[in-house]
């Protein structure tokens, strides 16, 4: 009970420094959804799709829309599936929603979720976007690692935040899964913005380059 109690208040105390430390044109992390902007022409238009190869698979899991953004843009270019990771209950997005997600995240709890519709094993990459919370990889996303350990193809994780370095949630990513990561990617809320086009095409074409 105390070790509950303490949780909560760790969870809110970081959780609002993450919210103090956000740009003020970025998302707001406690609306729980962020503003990816999906206005832009699409991503084949600058990034040349890769033909034949391994078959690719493209798991991820996003409660507003960015992490879905990224993950549909990469699709495209790798003619992909994709897989949107499920979890067996709605997640709330008010403020009791979003201290627990915090708190799951903060304390590395896998959320449950739906069976996965596709198997890992029958591709030849797979692709693991997950949105950031509290500092860590998405609940859902450790489920569908802990899940797959030791059955992913040549890997390449991804992680789209408010504001944080993709380094230590991919190393935990690699942990769950089992599996060294061929290439890894952070993508920030602000890379979304019209005006950081460029920057956003960058970022995703030195990633497809690694896995190509
Ligand atoms: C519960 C929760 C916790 C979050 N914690 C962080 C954080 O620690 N650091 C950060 O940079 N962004 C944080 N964010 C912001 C999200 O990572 C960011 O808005 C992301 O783009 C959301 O992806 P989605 O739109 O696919 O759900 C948090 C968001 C939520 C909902």
């Amino acid at each position: 009970m105390k070790l509950s109690l303490f949780a909560v208040v760790a969870t809110a105390f970081i959780l609002a420094l993450s919210c103090a430390s956000k740009p003020k044109d970025g998302t707001d992390a406690s609306s729980g959804a962020s503003a990816s902007g999906r206005n832009a022409a699409l991503v084949t238009d600058s990034i040349e799709p890769i033909a034949g190869g391994s078959r690719t698979l493209v798991v991820y899991f996003s409660q507003g829309s960015a992490t879905k953004r990224v993950a549909e843009d990469l699709a495209l270019i790798f003619g992909a599936d994709l897989e949107a990771i499920a979890e067996k209950k709605a997640r709330s997005t008010g403020f009791f929603g979003f201290m627990h997600s915090g708190y799951q995240a903060t304390f590395k709890i896998a959320s449950r979720i739906q069976p996965p519709v596709r198997d890992p094993k029958d591709y030849g990459r797979v692709l693991v976007l997950t949105p950031v919370w509290s500092w860590n990889l998405s609940p859902p996303v450790r489920a569908w690692l802990r899940l797959m350990k030791g059955s992913l193809p040549a890997a390449g994780f991804g992680t789209v935040s408010g504001d944080t370095e993709p380094d230590k949630i991919a190393a935990s990513m690699a942990k769950e899964a089992g599996a060294a990561p061929l290439a890894i990617v952070g993508f920030s809320d602000r890379d979304f913005s019209p005006e950081n086009r460029d920057a956003y095409i960058t970022k995703l074409s030195s990633f497809v380059e690694k896995m190509r």
